[in-house]
């Protein structure tokens, strides 16, 4: 059977284009009710061109879906809250929150300074407690929500020149571990994606692959996980060209000494970088877990 929408009510942020636009695209196709969020910003987040999130709505309209526009910037607590006001006054609930506005301020860390920090920071990581928060109590008041951040390979694996980048977008991936504990007993889940798609962000980046990076793949992966049928939570997919992939932090099992000294450490680093038997915890007490099974208590 096919994912449907109906009835529910999703927010977009960022969705004036790019990835965004294709997430509200897709999920406006599937009955849910979009309001789609994008303040216009340039690649580095400056100037407005505020009509953009207009046209996704017409475009969400000629499919015969349901949706509003909203400019409103995720960079700061009152953005969030209107843009959560907005979805409310519209449909009257909201059910689904896809964080996935964005901005480069790519430079060596040599180069950084701290305009090329806090922007990042506030648009990506802020952004997504900004609007997070408040769709949050309602997530928990209705006993139902979904949560899709947008993180990068960046981050997980690292880059080049995106110090600050690479930083919200792994810090988006505790916030997803942590929403995952606290919202399971409301049926609110929270994962990642970590996309990889021909936008504004990556034309400038030569890659052979370009004609295979239609962001409608990876917003195929988001819809699923904004799915009242979807069980993950706290989960990292990683999508791409029609590709769909777990990411995830393992732990070895290391080498353990009760007279643990610098030079032990010289001496086994095989054991542990030893990958056989590796563990991927489930949340942070899981690591005290296989610490106490390894000292035998
Ligand atoms: P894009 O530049 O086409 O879209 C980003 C959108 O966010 C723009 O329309 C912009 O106006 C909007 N925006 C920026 N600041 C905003 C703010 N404060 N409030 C509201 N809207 C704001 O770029 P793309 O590629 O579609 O990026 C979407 C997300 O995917 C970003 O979070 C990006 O970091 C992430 N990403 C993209 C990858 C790719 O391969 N395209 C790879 C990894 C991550």
């Amino acid at each position: 059977m096919d994912l449907s929408f109906d009835g529910r009510v999703a927010v977009v942020t960022g969705a004036g284009g790019g990835l965004g636009r294709a997430h509200a695209l897709e999920l406006g196709r599937r009955g849910a009710k979009v309001v789609v969020n994008d303040m216009g910003t340039s690649l580095s987040g400056d100037g407005v061109e505020s009509g953009r999130a207009a046209i996704v709505v017409k475009e969400i309209e000629a499919l015969g879906g349901t949706a509003v526009a909203d400019v409103n910037s995720v960079a700061t607590t009152e953005g969030g809250e209107a843009l959560i006001r907005t979805a409310v006054s519209a449909f009257g609930r909201v059910d689904v929150v896809v964080n996935n506005a964005g901005i480069l301020r790519d430079k060596t860390f040599q180069n950084t300074g701290p305009d090329d920090v806090d922007p990042v920071l506030d648009v990506h990581l802020k952004g997504a407690f900004n609007v997070t928060r408040p769709a949050w109590r309602i997530f928990r008041e209705q006993g139902f929500g979904r949560v899709v951040v947008t993180s990068s390979s960046a981050g997980f694996f690292g880059n080049f020149g995106q110090a600050s980048y690479a930083s919200a977008k792994m810090g988006l991936v505790g916030l997803i571990k942590v929403l995952a504990i606290e919202g399971r007993k409301y049926d609110i889940r929270a994962n990642a994606v970590g996309p990889v798609a021909l936008t504004r962000m990556t034309e400038g980046f030569e890659n052979p692959l370009a004609d295979r990076l239609d962001p409608a793949l990876v917003s195929s992966v988001v819809a699923y996980l904004c799915h009242d049928s979807c069980e993950l939570s706290g989960e990292v997919l990683s999508a791409g060209a029609g590709r769909v992939a777990r990411v995830f932090v393992g732990m070895t099992r290391g080498y353990v000494n009760g007279s643990l000294s610098a030079e032990d450490v010289r001496d086994h680093l095989a054991e542990v970088f030893d990958d056989t038997g590796y563990q991927v915890p489930g949340n942070s007490l899981a690591e005290m877990e296989l610490l106490a099974e390894m000292l035998g208590k």
